[in-house]
């Protein structure tokens, strides 16, 4: 595990910069993407180097981590809606390319069907990951079991609330459910890059990576991963 801390600033532009060298390395690159609060930075920091020709996403595959069960993606808080609005529309990606688990109609069988799809795209080869305040990754919630792939989860309550800010602070209209890459979907990304922003995460990050590995701490299983790197601000690692 390489640890990297640094202001949100330059941890953004740090992680860009991993971006940078893997898309020139590797044009056809397979990237595992995040929504939320968190990389939104990171996306900013990407969006201007592929406007300054500095990286191209044109031959770029990329599947998100999860969406919410029940919104389709013209919903503005579907995490489609949050891409194509905070990355893809603004980057020479191929849009054809781009996948975000689908939250409408679908059964346990075709959201495992993303794991295969994955599969077929020749694997992730760099994982964005945050954090959730009870250690979720992706929605993997507390307990879940390590070995599952793509799936439909239950939010925490604790997810819910820190997710309403995204739905007029209203609990009741935020989705209680979600479709996740699971935790052995993400384990098998070739390399695991985490951003943890602010004072509200120092505590998960230290249980999480300075505790023991437990599906209690779903972020804990990243551990055992080979190639994983955790930027974080100040505050975020302050525990640690
Ligand atoms: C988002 C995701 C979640 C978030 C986590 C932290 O695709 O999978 O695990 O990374 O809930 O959210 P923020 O960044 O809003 O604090």
């Amino acid at each position: 595990m390489k640890i990297i801390r640094d202001t949100q600033r330059n941890c953004a532009r740090m992680a860009a910069e991993e971006y940078r060298k893997l898309l020139n390395e590797n044009p056809h690159c397979v990237l595992g993407l995040a929504t939320g609060s968190t990389p939104e930075m990171l996306y900013e920091e990407l969006v201007a180097l592929c406007k300054a020709g500095k990286l191209s996403f044109k031959d770029v595959t990329t599947y998100n981590l999860d969406e919410y069960v029940g919104l389709d993606g013209s919903h503005p808080q579907s995490y489609r809606y949050f891409m194509d609005s905070h990355l893809f529309n603004l980057v020479d990606i191929d849009k054809t390319r781009t996948h975000v688990p689908c939250g409408i109609g679908v059964t346990d069988e075709m959201a495992a069907h993303y794991d295969d799809e994955i599969k077929q795209a020749g694997g992730v080869d760099l994982q964005l990951l945050g954090i959730g305040h009870d250690g979720h990754i992706g929605f993997n919630e507390p307990h879940d079991a390590f070995d599952l792939g793509t799936h439909c989860v239950d939010l925490a309550q604790e997810t819910i609330e820190a997710n309403k800010r995204f739905f007029d602070g209203n609990e009741d209209l935020v989705p209680k459910q979600a479709y996740t890459m699971g935790i052995k979907t993400i384990m098998q990304a070739r390399k695991v890059l985490m951003v943890a922003n602010g004072k509200g995460k120092a505590d998960i990050v230290k249980k999480a990576f300075f505790g023991p590995v437990t599906p209690e701490v779903p972020a804990s299983i990243l551990q055992m991963h080979p190639d994983f790197i955790l930027v974080g601000d100040e505050e975020a690692l302050s525990e640690i």
